[in-house]
């Protein structure tokens, strides 16, 4: 890994980002994932390298960095993801809630099930209707009750806040609605299978001010009941919606707190230099 060459921090200047007051994480709860000593290589290419790190249950983490630090790729280990990608090899430890992430009794479905993602650009599938869309990943396990089917479909749409919006026409294409539409609808699809964790790679980034505001605040919903990990170049948006804030720096955790005391108080010059808007 290179090292890193970036401007020393000031000393006296802070970041001017709102930090709202964030949930702190019980000492009595056990982590969602508990990483350790956690690398990846593309090919001859390293990407991660020695992460270790506990993200909490039921809390909002962010994950922020320059652009090829690793984000995406950090956040495709956490349900196998990148071994749709030749050639990946991985090295440590990843555990979901205590289970063997990367152990040979865990079907890579049922990681992906367990842990839904979403993806920066949305992606409902162009022949689906809304409802279809919702309903894909109950089908394909083979649910065809038709009253549960109903019920799941109701339950993701409120809660991904796109229920009032398109009750009435679930029928049309998924593709027919607007951007902030289609990526709510996708985190609807995600969050229909009931997973336990959701991935979230720069999901506002297409969006405008208020589509994004709608996601944020969709965030702050979901993690009264589940894990939220979000990869966002945007600083008020990982001030505003998350929890812990984790800084990565060319494949490497640079720093991993409370977001507050991060964007405020960082321990790491360079996370100082980040998050002040002085690289990256
Ligand atoms: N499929 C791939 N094959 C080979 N190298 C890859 C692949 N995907 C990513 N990489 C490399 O891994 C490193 C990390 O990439 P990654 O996409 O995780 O970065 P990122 O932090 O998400 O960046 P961005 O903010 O631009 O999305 C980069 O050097 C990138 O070139
Ligand atoms: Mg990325």
């Amino acid at each position: 890994m290179p090292e890193a060459s970036i401007a020393p921090p000031p000393t006296s200047t802070r970041p001017s980002v709102p930090v709202p007051a964030q949930r702190s994480s019980g000492p009595e709860e056990s982590p969602a994932f508990e990483i350790r000593d956690f690398s990846l290589w593309y090919g001859a290419r390293q990407a991660l390298d020695n992460i270790t790190i506990k993200i909490p249950a039921r809390r909002v983490t962010a994950i922020i960095g320059p652009s090829g630090c690793g984000k995406s790729t950090f956040l495709r280990a956490l349900n196998r993801m990148h071994e749709v990608t030749p050639g990946t090899r991985i090295k440590g430890s990843l555990k979901l809630f205590g289970d063997d992430l990367y152990g040979s009794g865990l079907d890579p479905a049922i990681v992906r099930r367990r842990v839904g993602m979403v993806f920066q650009k949305s992606n409902p599938f162009p022949t689906m209707s809304i409802e279809e869309n919702v309903l894909v990943g109950l089908r394909l396990n083979g649910i065809r009750d038709r009253a549960f089917l109903n019920q799941r479909l109701e339950e993701s749409l409120r809660l991904s806040a796109l229920w009032e919006e398109v009750k009435d026409h679930l029928r049309r294409p998924g593709v027919s609605l607007s951007g902030g539409q289609q990526q709510r609808l996708c985190i609807a699809r995600a969050l229909a299978v009931q997973p336990e964790v959701l991935l979230m790679d720069e999901p506002c980034s297409a969006l405008d001010p208020l589509a994004t505001s709608k996601i944020e605040e969709l965030i702050q919903l979901l993690r009264e009941k589940f894990t939220v990990v979000i990869v966002t170049h945007n600083m008020q948006q990982a001030a505003r919606s998350s929890d812990k804030t984790a800084f990565f720096y060319l494949g490497r955790l640079i720093e991993f707190d409370d977001t507050g005391k991060l964007f405020t108080n960082p321990a790491n010059p360079q996370t100082e230099a980040y998050v002040l808007g002085r690289f990256g």
